[in-house]
């Protein structure tokens, strides 16, 4: 029943290689500029591609045909390939606080479903109280090449040890998980009508299933990028035009508008950068290298209007004041207000659908 599933994945990734190749070739006139670490997203080994391997060949011609030829930014590909029966376990296991080590906290604790796929607090508390970080929202998660605010993990499905093992998140492990699931008389049902036996690969399988669906396709900009000029406001097109213009593009780029490359936290040293604002190191953390202190991730501007607080110790409260802190800290540059809200206006467009898969299943 999965073959002709399978194919068709085989060629999108395919496809997907390919355009992952033009695309770097043709941005790498960037790598100038900034510290070499960036060549890193280079290294995107092949289980990368799983990721964005859902992209229907209409949406690739609708890429190609749009209103940019030199795009460094792409539209939400419209409804991706989703195995609905699979994602649905996934949508379960998602909700179910019996995962967790007190059976108190489940994977929605943190990414909300009904609002934007992440929370409104500045840093998540798991299990054990309070963590360290922002929530990240796993809408789009799909499309990024790299996890977590240090982007330490390169593919959706080690990522997702991350959070089962961490004890300030869940505090659980997959031999517990998969105890718990095996028997529970509903989940037995639900893997059996898909012909999966009840083990962890199969439920990190449905997790990530249900991740893919979690798209926000048709955002303003999206349409915009397709050919509709008048999607954007006047101000949001000015907001464009200073986003490339300043180089705000340079880091934040990809279908994600960002989640692709590790950068620093604070290149020009001002007020409030990674060093100064918090005692989080980054990838620095993960690697032990003197040279990755305050590395994080390029952050996602998907959605990102809807997803304050700001930054990856959540410790900015408001659009203006984190690109504010952008231009001062990746640019050296002090905006004028107007600047600032062009931007904003801008930033604002990035806010998509909500993933009509959930809508799907709320309503079966
Ligand atoms: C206690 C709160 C909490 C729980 C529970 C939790 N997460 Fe997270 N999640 C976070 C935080 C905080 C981050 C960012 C961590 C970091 O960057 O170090 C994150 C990051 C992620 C990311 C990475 C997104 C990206 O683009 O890099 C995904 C995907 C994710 N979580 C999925 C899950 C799933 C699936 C579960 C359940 C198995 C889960 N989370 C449970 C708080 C939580
Ligand atoms: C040199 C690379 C670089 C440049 C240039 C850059 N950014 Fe960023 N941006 C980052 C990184 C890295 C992060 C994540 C920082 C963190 O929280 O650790 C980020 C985070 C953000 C966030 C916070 C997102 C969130 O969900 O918390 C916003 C908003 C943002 N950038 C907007 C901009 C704007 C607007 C510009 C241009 C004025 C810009 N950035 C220029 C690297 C860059």
């Amino acid at each position: 029943m999965r073959t002709p599933y399978l194919a068709g994945i085989s060629i999108t990734v395919l496809c997907v290689l390919i355009a992952i190749l033009v695309y770097d070739a043709s941005s790498s006139d960037m790598h100038a500029s900034f510290d070499p670490i960036e060549n890193q997203r280079h290294e995107r080994d092949h289980n990368d591609a799983h990721s964005s391997a859902h992209i229907s060949t209409s949406d690739a011609q609708d890429t190609k045909q749009a209103a940019f030829s030199d795009q460094k930014i792409f539209p939400i590909p419209h409804s991706p390939e989703i195995d609905h029966e699979l994602a649905k376990i996934g949508w379960a296991l998602f909700k179910d606080p019996n995962l967790s080590s007190n059976r108190s906290v489940s994977c929605e604790s943190c990414h909300s479903l009904q609002t934007n796929g992440a929370e409104v607090i500045p840093v998540s508390i798991g299990v054990n109280g309070a963590g360290m970080r922002n929530s990240l929202t796993v809408f789009n998660t799909v499309f990024n090449y790299r996890f977590f605010w240090d982007g330490r993990v390169n593919n959706l499905a080690d990522q997702i040890d991350g959070p089962v093992h961490n004890v300030d998140e869940m505090d659980s492990n997959w031999e517990l998980i998969t105890n718990y699931v095996s028997q529970s008389d509903d989940y037995i049902n639900m893997f059996q009508a898909e012909q999966l036996p009840i083990e962890t690969a199969s439920i990190k399988l449905a997790l990530i299933e249900f991740m893919q669906g979690l798209t926000t396709p048709d955002a303003p900009f999206d349409q915009y990028l397709r050919g509709d000029i008048n999607a954007l406001s006047d101000a949001a097109q000015r907001g464009w035009e200073t986003f490339q213009d300043e180089g705000c593009i340079r880091c934040h780029q990809g279908t994600n508008i960002g989640g692709g490359m590790v950068m620093r936290f604070g290149y020009f040293g001002l007020s409030k950068t990674g060093s100064e604002r918090s005692e989080d190191q980054g990838r620095f953390m993960f690697t032990a290298q003197p040279q990755d202190k305050h590395l994080f991730r390029v952050a996602s501007l998907r959605n990102v209007a809807i997803t304050a607080p700001y930054f990856h110790d959540g410790q900015t409260a408001t659009l203006e004041e984190a690109i504010k802190i952008m231009g001062e800290s990746q640019l050296g540059k002090t905006f004028e207000d107007q600047t600032i809200s062009d931007i904003k206006t801008f930033l604002e467009t990035l806010t998509g659908d909500r993933p009509q898969m959930l809508v799907e299943f709320e309503n079966e």
